[in-house]
């Protein structure tokens, strides 16, 4: 046995050991009766001599249940020397196969295999310990103090591994995966304005690693400011003249996702000003029936809102 199906059983074994001890002694419910099979069946280890041939059997493209979309996918690839179709091939992601070939007697139900998704008697947690066991590397390996962890996702609620190609991994295709569970930021992508992501030009995870939660917002970057200064570098500054929020937080004026303002703003000028300058020109000569204030624009006069390099530029005007 190979390194790969070694350490998984062993993770597994461990995982269901503790589901199964806290199993016992509580009211028997459907699903943890599943979970309870599948222990015995991992204590037991019989995987099938004849591997995905044997499956295939059953699970060709004849079969109510096939399974051939694996052998578009990277997973069913032979040639990648740490495929599962190189160790135990379906048995490496859906367990042992043991009796679930009998035919069941009576009316019991066929002897189950792990299954992924949402709608799987196995917990997330297990389902994850499967996909974990070959994928060690350092940034999945985040992933247990991850926000989506927490949440209970499975890797199968963003990756589908029967197909071609998974559209999580497709810029196009991407967003909506997200968005069918993040409906406001759904929303805010067909506002007025906003970051094009919606064709494709840019995705999800040029700002966010949805594996892990090192940064606030599962943000790639350690804080909002940097992930901006990556594609907008003009805007990091130093410079002679700061306006303070832009150095702080740029989300202070601006939603990432999109606005129904320009420039993704969170709300209009000169609200968004007076939000924060109460009373503005207080003791400055700025006459209240000037056109350019009664316009509405702030940014008429102050027009370097981030920041000012001029040295006449302390009020942002140069
Ligand atoms: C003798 C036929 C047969 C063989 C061989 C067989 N299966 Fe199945 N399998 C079925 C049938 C039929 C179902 C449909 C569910 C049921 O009847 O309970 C099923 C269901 C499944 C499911 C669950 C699908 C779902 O929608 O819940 C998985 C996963 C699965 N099989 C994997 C495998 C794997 C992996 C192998 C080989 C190691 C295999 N099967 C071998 C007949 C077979
Ligand atoms: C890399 C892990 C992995 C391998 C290898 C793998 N599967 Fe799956 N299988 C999954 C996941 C995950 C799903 C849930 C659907 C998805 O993600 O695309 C699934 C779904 C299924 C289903 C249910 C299909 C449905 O429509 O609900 C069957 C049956 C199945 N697999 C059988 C097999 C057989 C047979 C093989 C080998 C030829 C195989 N799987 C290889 C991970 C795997
Ligand atoms: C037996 C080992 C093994 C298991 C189990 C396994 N994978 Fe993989 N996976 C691989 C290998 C090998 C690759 C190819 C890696 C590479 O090319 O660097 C891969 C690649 C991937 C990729 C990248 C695909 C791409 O298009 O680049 C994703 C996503 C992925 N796996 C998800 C999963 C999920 C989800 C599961 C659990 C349902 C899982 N894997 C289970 C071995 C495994
Ligand atoms: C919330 C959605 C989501 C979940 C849940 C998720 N992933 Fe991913 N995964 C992604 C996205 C998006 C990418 C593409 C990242 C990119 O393009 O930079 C990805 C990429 C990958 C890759 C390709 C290698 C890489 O880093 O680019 C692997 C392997 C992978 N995921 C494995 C997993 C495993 C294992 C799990 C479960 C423990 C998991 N993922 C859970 C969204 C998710
Ligand atoms: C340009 C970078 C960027 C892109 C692209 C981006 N985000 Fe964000 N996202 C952020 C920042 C920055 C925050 C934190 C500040 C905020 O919420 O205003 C955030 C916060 C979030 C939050 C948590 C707060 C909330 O609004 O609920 C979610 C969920 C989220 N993003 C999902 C997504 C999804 C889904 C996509 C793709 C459709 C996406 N993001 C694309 C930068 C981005
Ligand atoms: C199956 C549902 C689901 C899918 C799919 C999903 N998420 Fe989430 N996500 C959640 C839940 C639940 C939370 C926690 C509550 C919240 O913030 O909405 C969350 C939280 C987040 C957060 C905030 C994390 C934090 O640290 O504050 C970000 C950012 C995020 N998701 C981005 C993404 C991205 C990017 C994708 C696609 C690659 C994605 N999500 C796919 C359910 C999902
Ligand atoms: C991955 C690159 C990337 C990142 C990261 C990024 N942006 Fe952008 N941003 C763009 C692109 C591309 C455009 C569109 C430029 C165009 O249309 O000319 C844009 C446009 C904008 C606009 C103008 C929108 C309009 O309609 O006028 C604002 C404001 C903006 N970004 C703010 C931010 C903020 C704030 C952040 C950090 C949370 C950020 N960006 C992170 C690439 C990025
Ligand atoms: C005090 C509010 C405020 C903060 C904080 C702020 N911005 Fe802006 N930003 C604006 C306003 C107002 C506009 C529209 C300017 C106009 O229409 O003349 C704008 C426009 C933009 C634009 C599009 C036009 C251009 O100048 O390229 C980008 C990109 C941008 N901001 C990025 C950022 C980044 C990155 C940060 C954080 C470093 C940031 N902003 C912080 C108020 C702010
Ligand atoms: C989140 C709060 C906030 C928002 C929104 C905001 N500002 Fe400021 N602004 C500040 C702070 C803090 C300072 C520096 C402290 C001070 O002198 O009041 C400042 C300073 C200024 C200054 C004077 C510089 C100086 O040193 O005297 C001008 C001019 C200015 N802001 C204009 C604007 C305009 C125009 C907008 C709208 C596009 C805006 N501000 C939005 C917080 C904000
Ligand atoms: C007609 C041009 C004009 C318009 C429009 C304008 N300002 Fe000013 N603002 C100025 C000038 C000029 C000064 C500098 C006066 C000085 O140097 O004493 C100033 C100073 C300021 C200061 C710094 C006050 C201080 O005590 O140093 C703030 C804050 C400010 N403006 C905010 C705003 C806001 C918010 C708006 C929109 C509601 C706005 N301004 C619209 C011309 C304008």
């Amino acid at each position: 046995m190979d390194w790969v199906s070694n350490r998984w059983l062993s993770m597994l074994f461990l995982a269901l050991a503790i589901v199964a001890t806290s199993v016992y002694g509580e009211d028997s419910d459907p699903k943890q009766d599943i979970e309870l099979q599948l222990v015995e069946k991992f204590s037991k280890g019989k995987y099938s001599r004849k591997g995905a041939n044997d499956c295939l059997r059953c699970h060709d493209d004849e079969s109510e249940q096939s399974a051939m979309g694996i052998f578009d996918n990277i997973h069913g690839n032979v040639r990648h020397p740490d495929s599962p179709m190189n160790a135990n091939q379906c048995e490496a992601c859906h367990g042992p196969l043991g009796n679930h070939a009998r035919k069941p007697r009576g009316n019991k139900p066929r002897e189950p295999m792990i299954t992924f998704g949402d709608l799987s008697p196995v917990s997330a947690e297990k389902q994850n310990s499967v996909c974990l066991s070959c994928h060690t590397d350092s940034g999945r390996a985040a992933w247990h103090s991850s926000e989506h962890a927490f949440e209970d996702l499975s890797c199968s609620s963003c990756h589908k591994v029967h197909q071609k190609q998974d559209p999580v991994m497709v810029p196009e295709l991407q967003t909506e995966v997200c968005t069918n569970c993040h409906v406001r930021t759904k929303s805010d992508l067909h506002k007025r304005t906003s970051h094009p992501i919606l064709n494709g030009d840019m995705t999800c995870s040029n700002c966010h690693d949805a594996h892990q939660t090192v940064n606030e917002y599962s943000l790639k970057w350690r804080s909002i400011n940097d992930s901006c200064f990556e594609c907008h570098a003009e805007k990091r500054g130093p410079n002679l003249w700061e306006h303070e929020p832009v150095s702080e937080d740029c989300s202070l004026c601006h939603n990432p996702h999109g606005s129904i303002n320009q420039a993704l703003l969170i709300k209009r000028p000169p609200q968004l000003c007076q939000d924060c300058h109460k009373v503005p020109h207080a003791n400055v000569d700025v006459p209240n029936g000037d056109l350019r204030v009664r316009g509405g624009s702030c940014m008429n006069c102050h027009t370097q809102v981030h920041g000012s390099n001029h040295p006449r530029g302390r009020v942002l005007s140069h």
